[in-house]
Parts: C-alpha cells; sequence; structure tokens
C-alpha cells in the first residue's frame, strides 16, 4: 500500500499529500481549491489564466483570479504561446503568491489551440522549451507543466518532449496521457505515464481517470508517479479527495452536502459577484445533488430559482440540519487577506 500522506516536493516546495487537485477551467474557482485542500489535496491548481486575455481584451473570462491565504500551497497555471509575455504573466503570479508556475501544454478546446498555445506546443517542442527557459529564467519559484500525451490519437510527444523540458527548467511534469484529439473520450494510458517517470529525474504527476483509492494506488504502483491528480471525479464531491488519501468512504449525508454547497455557493458569489456566480454555480447544483442523492425534481427546481439567496433558502430547507454544520464550516473557512491578479481566467478549459 502507498501511504497517499506522504510529503513530496516540487524543487523547494513541500507538498503534503500524494493528492494534486487539476486545474479544470470554469471549475477550480478558489472555493473549489479551498475545499480540495480541506478534503486532503496537497497541492491545488488554479484554472487557466490567459497571459493575452488583458492585452487582446477578448478573452471571455470568469473574471479575475484571487488567492486567499489558506490556498498553499498554489499552482498558478498559464496559458500562451509568447515566451515574453508568458515570462511577465509569470512574474504577476508569483507577485500574488503561487507557490508554483505551472504551463498549460495540453488544453485541447480549438479557441486555445489555434493561438499556438496548449496542446499545439506538444508539436513544436523548440518553442516549448524556450517558453520553460523564459519563464523559469523570470521567476523564483517553480516552473512546472501540464502536457497531453500528444496531438492525434496514439502519438508519443510527450515522450520525447518531457525531458527536453526538464532540461530547460520544468522542476515538475503532469501527465494527462490522452491525446488532444481524444478530449475526454476513452481512456488515460497510464503505461505512458510509467515510461514518462522513468525518463526524467523530476517528480512526475498522473492525470486520468483516477476516482477512487484503489485506482490511485494502482495508477501510483504501476507507474511510479510522485502523486496522483484528481480533477472530475471531485466535482461536486469533495469526500472523493478524503476517500482517495484516507481510504474514509463514509457516504456523505444530506446534511453534509447541502451545507459544503451552499457554503461553496456564498464563496463562489462572494469571489465572482452574484451575476456571474449564478451561472457559475447552476453545474454544482447537478454534480453534488445528483447521483441519486438529492430528487430530479428537486434539482429542476433550483434551476428555476431566481436568485442565489433563494437556491440557498430551499437548500436549507430541505435539510435543515445543515445549518449548524454550515456555521461550523464558516467559523472553520475565514477568508483572511486575499490577493487578486489582474489577469483574465479562462472559461476555454481542457488539458
Ligand atoms: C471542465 C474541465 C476543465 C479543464 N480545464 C483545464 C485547464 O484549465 N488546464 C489544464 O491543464 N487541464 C484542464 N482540464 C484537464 C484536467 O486537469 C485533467 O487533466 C483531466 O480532466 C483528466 O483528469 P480527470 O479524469 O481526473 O478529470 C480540464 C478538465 C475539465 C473536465
Amino acid at each position: 500500500m502507498i501511504d497517499l500522506r506522504a510529503h513530496w516536493r516540487i524543487g523547494p516546495v513541500e507538498v503534503p499529500t500524494r493528492l494534486v487537485l487539476a486545474p479544470m477551467a470554469g471549475v477550480s474557482v478558489q472555493a473549489f481549491r479551498r475545499q480540495g485542500r480541506r478534503y486532503g489535496a496537497g497541492l491545488v491548481c488554479s484554472e487557466m489564466v490567459s497571459c493575452a486575455g488583458i492585452e487582446h481584451g477578448n478573452e471571455r473570462t470568469l473574471g479575475y483570479l484571487r488567492v486567499a491565504e489558506d490556498e498553499h500551497p498554489l499552482a498558478i497555471q498559464l496559458f500562451g504561446s509568447d515566451p515574453r509575455m508568458l515570462a511577465n504573466a509569470a512574474k504577476m503570479v508569483e507577485a500574488v503568491g503561487a507557490d508554483i508556475v505551472d504551463v498549460n501544454f495540453g488544453c485541447p478546446v480549438r479557441k486555445v489551440t489555434k493561438t499556438g498555445a496548449g496542446a499545439t506546443l506538444l508539436e513544436d517542442p523548440d518553442l516549448a522549451c524556450r517558453i520553460v527557459e523564459s519563464v523559469a529564467a523570470a521567476v523564483d519559484v517553480p516552473v512546472t507543466v501540464k502536457l497531453r500525451r500528444g496531438l492525434a490519437n496514439g502519438s508519443r510527444a510527450c515522450l520525447e518532449l518531457g525531458p527536453r523540458l526538464v532540461d530547460a527548467g520544468a522542476a515538475s511534469l503532469t501527465l494527462h496521457p490522452r491525446s488532444a484529439q481524444q478530449m475526454y473520450t476513452g481512456t488515460a494510458d497510464h503505461s505512458l505515464t510509467a515510461e514518462l517517470v522513468s525518463l526524467v529525474d523530476v517528480p512526475v504527476v498522473a492525470s486520468g481517470d483516477v476516482t477512487s483509492r484503489a485506482r490511485a494506488q494502482t495508477v501510483l504502483a504501476t507507474t511510479g508517479a510522485e502523486a496522483v491528480m484528481v480533477g472530475r471525479g471531485a466535482q461536486g464531491n469533495p469526500w472523493a479527495l478524503r476517500e482517495i488519501v484516507d481510504g474514509n468512504g463514509a457516504e456523505a449525508s444530506r446534511e453534509e452536502i447541502v451545507a459544503e454547497l451552499v457554503l461553496f455557493a456564498r464563496e463562489a458569489v462572494r469571489e465572482l459577484g452574484e451575476r456571474r456566480a449564478s451561472g457559475f454555480l447552476k453545474k454544482f447544483y447537478g454534480w453534488y445533488l445528483g447521483g441519486g442523492r438529492f430528487p430530479r425534481a428537486f434539482r429542476q427546481e433550483l434551476l428555476q430559482l431566481d436568485s442565489n439567496e433563494e437556491v440557498e433558502r430551499r437548500l436549507l430547507a430541505a435539510a435543515p440540519g445543515a445549518i449548524p454544520l454550515l456555521e461550523e464550516l464558516e467559523a472553520e473557512v475565514q477568508t483572511g487577506e486575499e490577493m487578486t491578479l489582474e489577469l483574465a481566467v479562462s472559461i476555454y478549459g481542457g488539458g
């Protein structure tokens, strides 16, 4: 059995567990990251931040990134294709307290790839290396890279590129071993993760299809990766993180679910503002309340309500026992000082 509570390091940054919460555009807001830390993620990662959004002014965004005191260690992920602009963005990210700057070489979404960013860089190793060199030279914190296996199905581009990125200064690599073409279909082929581990002398993080402790154990044991990253499995389900790290697979009660969801929604409103948050939160109702936890009709009803306040009232009426739990949570998760990064958060997710 592999101890998921074992510490490991990315350069000088100590990561307290072997579970990393995935960067997910449109999902990994501060509320998600802070919740992930509470449930056992040793490292959390922001959504993709565009180094060009502000300059071009045409990026659709979810607003700006906010960093709270209790998120650390935190990786902030950048995407772009211009080494100089990425280096400048990296300095800004470091200034708001990123412990790690992560660069996205995996996003398969056309809006991103057509600009030469994201997964496109998997097939442009010279530029990819120049980006990593330039970013690593600009900041004191470690620079890491998140990759897909390659652009086309069957591609093994990540195995050629990975060692070169390490030579260029990458302190860790995360591999999501699907091709960009695959998007999220099929399965993540972690035999490539094992190959990558054998080729580089920095920690490798395995991303893709880890949803349970059993799967995490298998992936760590068969790949030699330092940690697993969990994305979709944690959507509306922080309890999955607890099960993976501690083996505590207790089903969350209705009251716990409602308390976490209401806290999440309150934090999202604080972070994104009332209007943005209400659109953002809709998918979370399905994630939290689905899977047989609450009747479908109840979820539909929430989607019809006009304000976040009404949703909260309806949720608490459905599970009044959540009120004291919510009060405890509110007391536990004081926000404290926050830093705001004046760079746009992209909603064009993927990686
Ligand atoms: C909605 C969504 C948004 C994503 N956004 C990003 C992103 O901004 N940056 C990134 O590197 N990966 C992104 N990913 C990929 C995840 O980080 C992860 O590698 C992938 O989902 C596989 O892991 P999973 O099976 O645990 O979800 C995104 C995935 C999803 C589902």
